[in-house]
């Protein structure tokens, strides 16, 4: 359902909850000119959640539902790094500011990664998903004794998050690829892998990122039989197996990605019907959008995004 949005919208959070604040945007960072940070006070979230584990978050009142990784949870905040993709993230983006509220966040939702001592353990992630997860778990992985290999792939140099932002500070090895080769090494992570496969530098594999790319991974890694272990992303509503919205085909059964995942050993992944199902709405994403940049420009009177 569209809504106008309004000044007014942004703080319906606050006022419903009788004047406490809750759900507070404490930072909002440019990472990028598509992606941004931002910090929002929740700490009951904070207080339970563990790496690979997302929210669901709601803007306002009449807000769509938003399945979002967490990249940090200190002192009561959790951080996230937010693609403008769609109607919501594009709002979030340009209707709300420090100081302003979220309607509910909901969670820890989802399975946590198990952290133990694999041995040589790589994160890989690009630009589609993944880069919260990537510095959660090597931060946790590092911490329990493992030696951590990030890789980051972005399209180009321009894209690239500030470094404060990366994966590098919890990576006793570190690599960078953009698609054009602008900044780091030309390609994308597949690339890297291949070459710490060849050197035997791979005890286990977590990566998010583009469903197909992941795909090319599990099948990359299969002869080898490195544990693969990926992000499978699929449109969410509850959050909680209650819907069926994120079934996927797992291992000849099926599994919801909200409560069995979001992570699953990529070998047992059925590709082709998750890549399928993660293009439904597709057609309706693109008008939602539309519609929303016309609104935001002509409020604005010109062209803002
Ligand atoms: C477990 C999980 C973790 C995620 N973590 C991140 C993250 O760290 N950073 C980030 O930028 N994005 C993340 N996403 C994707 C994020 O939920 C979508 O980008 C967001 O919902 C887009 O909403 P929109 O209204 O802006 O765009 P829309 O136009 O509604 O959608 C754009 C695209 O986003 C995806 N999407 C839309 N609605 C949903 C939904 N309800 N559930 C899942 N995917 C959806 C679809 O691929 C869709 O094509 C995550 C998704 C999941 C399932
Ligand atoms: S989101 Fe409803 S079952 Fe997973």
């Amino acid at each position: 359902m569209q809504i106008e949005i309004t000044p007014s919208v942004k703080n319906l959070g606050q006022k419903n909850l009788g004047g406490v604040v809750m759900y507070r945007i404490t930072d909002k960072k440019d990472l990028s000119p598509i992606d941004y940070f931002i910090e929002v006070e929740a700490p009951h979230v904070a207080k339970a959640w563990k790496p690979g584990q997302f929210v669901i978050f709601i803007t306002h009142e009449k807000g769509e539902r938003i399945p979002m990784s967490v990249y940090k949870a200190e002192d009561g905040k959790i951080g996230m790094f937010i693609r403008k993709l769609g109607k919501t993230t594009l709002e979030l983006y340009h209707e709300f500011d420090v100081g302003d509220t979220l309607w509910s966040i909901t969670g820890p939702l989802g399975k946590a990664i198990e952290v133990k001592d694999y041995g040589n353990v790589v994160f890989a992630s690009d630009a589609v998903c993944g880069h919260a997860e990537n510095h959660a778990t090597l931060k946790a992985m590092k911490e329990a004794g493992n030696y951590t290999i990030s890789i980051q792939s972005f399209e180009d140099k321009e894209n690239v998050y500030p470094e404060k932002f990366l994966a590098k500070s919890v990576a006793d090895e570190y690599y960078l690829t953009t698609q054009d080769g602008s900044m780091g090494i030309k390609g994308d992570f597949l690339d890297v892998i291949k070459g710490l496969i060849e050197n035997d530098k791979v005890d286990i594999i977590f990566a998010g990122g583009n469903l197909g790319t992941l795909a090319q991974l599990a099948e990359l890694t299969r002869p080898y039989g490195i544990p693969t272990i990926t992000t499978i992303r699929q449109i969410m509503v509850d959050g909680t197996g209650m819907c069926g919205s994120c079934r996927i085909l797992y291992d000849g059964k099926i599994r919801f990605a909200c409560r069995d995942g979001p992570m699953f050993d990529a070998h047992k992944v059925d590709w082709e019907d998750v890549i399928r199902r993660g293009k439904r709405f597709l057609e309706l994403e693109k008008r939602a959008r539309e519609r929303y940049l016309q609104r935001l420009n002509e409020k604005h009177g010109k062209e803002v995004f």
